[in-house]
């Protein structure tokens, strides 16, 4: 009966939605991730517990936080409440293993049985291995100026809103879109790309290297113009010396021509 009245009472709390959690957490193994939370106790809070995978988190389910040592076995370090008993129930997880991945959930006991309640949602963590951000090219590494590129910053974690933010080395570009469109290519348009989370500093991808190449007619027919130039004035000079030549000739002859008659 009491089991039951409980079990009610633990429904009735979770349709309050007392427990606020934030968007799911991604973060890089090894690293510290706080999981903010926030509640909102209707009666006066006496213990305050965090755990794993489990949707009651109540009795003999195990917690990684406990703040009722007494009833808790020692339970590991890296998990610290940052919160209190009043309304901030923030938890934060140092040196991040594989084993955290999974939906961590906030439960609070008071001194009546009426206050206690689970927060039913709970907050997801995913734990990557290296970097969870990538860029992909629309087109290969090496573009010709004149071409457009779109690179495409993804990732492993799965995001409410991808707010990116793009690198060129280490100058930050203004666009803030998963896809950065770069179009006409020009010479500037090279260089080491990564890209990264505006909510998340940390996180950076892998550099990718664009390589813009000048544009291949371009180049050919200037070479050609110069060539041509060259050739037509070699010609054009070779044309007047042959021309004052004969000339020279043709005036001398008449010259000799009219002594002659005379
Ligand atoms: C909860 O506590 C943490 C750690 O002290 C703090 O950073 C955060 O701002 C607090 N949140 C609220 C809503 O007060
Ligand atoms: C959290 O993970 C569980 C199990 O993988 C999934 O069913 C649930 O939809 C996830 N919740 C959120 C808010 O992403
Ligand atoms: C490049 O993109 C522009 C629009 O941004 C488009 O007008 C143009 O045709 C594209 N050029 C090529 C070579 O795809
Ligand atoms: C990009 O990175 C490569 C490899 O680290 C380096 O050799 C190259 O000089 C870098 N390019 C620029 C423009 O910084």
């Amino acid at each position: 009966m009491r089991t039951a009245w409980a079990f009610l009472l633990l429904l009735a709390g979770a349709v309050g939605q007392t427990v606020k959690y934030q968007p799911p957490v991604c973060a890089v193994k090894q690293s510290t991730v706080t999981l903010p939370c926030t509640f909102t106790p209707v009666r006066k809070i006496i213990r305050v517990v965090w755990c794993q995978n489990h949707l009651i988190c109540h009795g003999a389910t195990p917690s990684v936080y406990d703040s009722d040592s007494k009833t808790n076995n020692p339970f590991d370090t890296r998990y610290k409440y940052l919160g209190d008993k009043t309304g901030n129930c923030t938890l934060q997880i140092s040196n991040l293993q594989k084993r955290d991945e999974a939906t961590f959930r906030f439960r609070m006991e008071a001194d009546d049985a009426e206050g206690h309640q689970t927060g039913q949602r709970g907050v997801n963590v995913t734990v990557v291995d290296g970097s969870p951000m990538r860029i992909t090219s629309s087109s290969e590494r090496e573009v010709r100026e004149g071409q457009n590129v779109t690179l495409l910053c993804t990732s492993i974690c799965t995001f409410h809103q991808l707010q990116v933010t793009w690198f060129r080395g280490d100058h930050p570009l203004p666009e803030s879109g998963p896809a950065l469109m770069l179009s006409p290519l020009t010479a500037e348009d090279s260089g080491n790309y990564t890209c990264g989370l505006k909510a998340n500093p940390g996180i950076r991808s892998v550099a990718y290297m664009l390589q813009v190449e000048a544009a291949d007619g371009g180049t050919t027919l200037d070479y050609l113009t110069i060539v041509r130039l060259l050739l037509v004035t070699a010609l054009t000079v070779l044309i007047v010396i042959v021309a004052s030549i004969v000339i020279k000739r043709t005036c001398v002859c008449r010259k000799a021509e009219q002594q002659i008659d005379e």
